[in-house]
């Protein structure tokens, strides 16, 4: 089969189109027909190797050769154990370990999958998994958010962001959106109630406080989240500088001992009953996943070139012929 493969960190340069063995499922997976892959900030974080995290299983040569969690596709044959699945079903889901989807096919464990509903397009299914999922957890799961709690999504404009700022509204909270001055028309779109240019403004600096920030990229320190925060507040970190992320850690308990305020990181867990809610919400037209642009798989390098140069709305889809 063909796979857009890598051996080392880099550049879209490091990714070239090759062919390689087919996978053979084992009997607890479904080998997939991959149509539509989506890309995710972990692939360009996984392909340049930054933020350190991103070198988890391989610090000097990535361990995984080939990038892209999301797909969408059609089940070509099942492992001996699978119950709910069959072949020519079209299904979606996201591959454990962060990779492997950039391929004609893949073999995915069972309870990483969902029917894909007949009138959702596999580009739409793709780009739903990892990013709607890191929001619905950090919206309605982590954050609680009530009618009327003030709510902040850093980096609202991207794969996550844009899931998070739609659910926030659908659970009834007053949303503020911060990215690029770019995308700002995007985010009132989307139904954000105010928004900030990071180009312009530091939230952290503005005087207001929030129920719950949710940051996707975070790199301030801890005090300002902080600073931020209403006395109940909580702040949920899904990304963002190394440096952050330690001071989370650190600092993020002993801030709750003396402020109440809550700084946490957001470990999301990948599972089937939250990519259903997911996909009921779309299917109701409560959500929709925000596509910018698409790909044919033969330029899945200038895809992540493109996202890696900033300024994507929302999602960035690779189709599979
Ligand atoms: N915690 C977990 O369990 C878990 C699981 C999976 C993934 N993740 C992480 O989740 C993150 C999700 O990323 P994603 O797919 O949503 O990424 P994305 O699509 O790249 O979105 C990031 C957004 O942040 C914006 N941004 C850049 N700099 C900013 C700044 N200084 N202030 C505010 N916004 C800024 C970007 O805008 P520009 O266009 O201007 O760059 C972009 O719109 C990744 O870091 C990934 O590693 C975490």
């Amino acid at each position: 089969m063909k796979a857009v493969v890598r051996t080392e960190y880099g550049p879209p340069e490091v990714l070239h189109l090759t062919e390689i063995e087919k996978p053979v499922p084992t009997d607890d997976e479904v080998l997939i027909k991959v149509r539509a892959v989506s890309v995710n900030g972990s692939d360009r974080e996984g392909l340049v190797g930054r933020p350190l995290y991103a070198r988890i299983g391989g610090l000097r040569k990535p361990s995984q050769h080939i990038l892209g969690s999301d797909i969408a596709g059609r089940v070509e044959t099942v492992g001996k154990n699978i119950q709910q699945f069959q072949p020519g079903d079209e299904v979606f889901g996201e591959i454990p370990g962060y990779g492997g989807g950039f391929a004609e096919y893949v073999c995915i464990p069972e309870r990483r999958l969902v029917l894909k509903p007949a009138q959702m397009t596999f580009e739409e299914a793709a780009a739903l998994p990892q990013a709607a999922v890191i929001a619905l957890q950090g919206i309605r799961d982590k954050g609680q958010v009530q009618p009327g709690h003030q709510v902040l999504i850093n980096g609202a404009g991207g794969g996550a962001g844009t899931f998070a700022v739609q659910l926030a509204k659908l659970y009834g909270a007053e949303v503020t959106g911060v990215d690029h001055t770019d995308k700002l028309d995007f985010l009132r779109s989307l139904g954000a109630d105010h928004v900030i240019d990071y180009t312009r403004e530091d939230f952290t600096k503005t005087g207001q406080q929030y129920d719950l920030i949710l940051d996707v990229i975070a790199h301030r320190s801890v005090l300002a989240y902080r600073r931020a925060l209403k006395p109940t507040g909580s702040y949920f970190c899904v990304g963002g500088s190394v440096a952050t992320l330690f001071q989370i850690l650190l600092l993020g308990p002993w801030i709750r001992r003396r402020t109440g305020k809550r700084i946490r990181m957001l470990m999301v867990q990948p599972n089937r009953e939250d990519l259903v809610t997911i996909t009921e919400l779309c299917e109701a037209g409560k959500i929709v996943p925000a596509i910018d642009k698409r790909y044919p798989f033969s330029e899945t390098p200038e895809a992540l070139r493109y996202v890696g140069e900033g300024h994507v709305k929302g999602k960035v889809v690779i189709t599979v012929e």
